[in-house]
């Protein structure tokens, strides 16, 4: 009877900076503090801070009505013209942008400003790539599919810069590329994808692949669990989505012989430990 732990499971580097960030803030610093969006999508660590005085701004128009006090960027990272307006009122900035997003927000900084048209290719509606567009200036486009490469202007500027989101999945990157390429003469491609979540995603492949039942752990809005949980299931019928310890009925888990346990970047240490040994103490 085995519990296997995935060495992956639970915060990535970025994350886990961002949540310390906040404790040593609430533990070292006087006057409200605010995290500008959730620091994480998950609910329980959202409600601690919470209860230990930490505010989420959800947005723009929120931060209006700020006049004092720590903001903390997480880990996604901002637009330029948000840390500008923080400044123009005065308020402290804690800046726990990961610092492969804060890479990606300079090169596009340094690249727009020699003229470049910017191309990130990456979901327009998620928070990281809002803020890697933030950065550059108005040459710019973000690019999810084929069919988005078609609405760009290539004539307008010769020379182009590709970036891409954090958590863009690596073969889509290289496809949308080489159609990119067959566009422009002078393009320069920066592969900005962090290797976080392919690790964790191909470590639970292989820990599923091996057990009798697995266990997948994360909030439930959050969209790389889902993802992680998908790759697990697909690996292993007897797999099971929980958001903490609560939502396990050992029972169902039936007479198995070993167990893996994975988690998704928004899961706590404590939550995936709690899990942990009260699965060992069953088997
Ligand atoms: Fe940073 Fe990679 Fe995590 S970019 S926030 S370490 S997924």
């Amino acid at each position: 009877m085995k519990v296997i732990k995935a060495k992956t499971a639970g915060f990535c580097f970025g994350v886990k900076r961002a949540v310390d960030t906040v404790y040593e803030q609430v533990n070292t610093c006087g006057g409200p503090i605010y995290t500008y969006g959730p620091i994480i999508h998950n609910e329980e660590v959202v409600k601690d801070l919470e209860s230990r005085g930490v505010s989420v701004i959800r947005s723009e128009e929120e931060l209006e009505g700020i006049t004092e006090g720590t903001v903390i960027i997480r880990s996604h990272g901002v637009e330029k013209r948000i840390c500008d307006k923080l400044r123009g009122k005065g308020i402290r900035i804690v800046d726990a942008t990961c610092p492969f997003v804060k890479k990606i927000h300079n090169i596009v900084e340094k690249e727009s400003a020699e003229g470049k048209y910017i191309l990130i290719i990456g979901n327009p509606d998620h928070p990281e790539v809002a803020g890697i567009r933030g950065w550059a200036g108005s040459d710019v486009s973000v690019i999810q599919n084929a069919g988005d490469i078609e609405k760009v202007d290539f004539s307008k500027n010769k020379k182009i810069c590709v970036v891409s989101q954090t958590t863009f999945n690596y073969n889509k990157f290289q496809d949308l590329v080489e159609i990119i390429k067959k566009k422009s003469y002078d393009i320069s491609v920066l592969n900005t994808i962090c290797n976080a979540t392919k690790e964790r995603q191909t470590e639970a492949r292989s820990i599923a692949e091996s057990v009798d039942a697995m266990i997948v752990i994360g909030d439930k809005h959050s969209s790389n669990t889902q993802k992680l949980y998908e790759i697990c299931r697909n690996a292993c019928n007897n797999t099971y989505y929980i958001q903490t310890l609560d939502d396990l009925d050992l029972n169902q888990l039936g007479s198995v012989e070993t167990v893996g346990i994975t988690a998704g970047a928004s899961t706590p240490n404590n939550i995936i430990e709690e899990v942990q040994n009260n699965v060992r103490i069953i088997f």
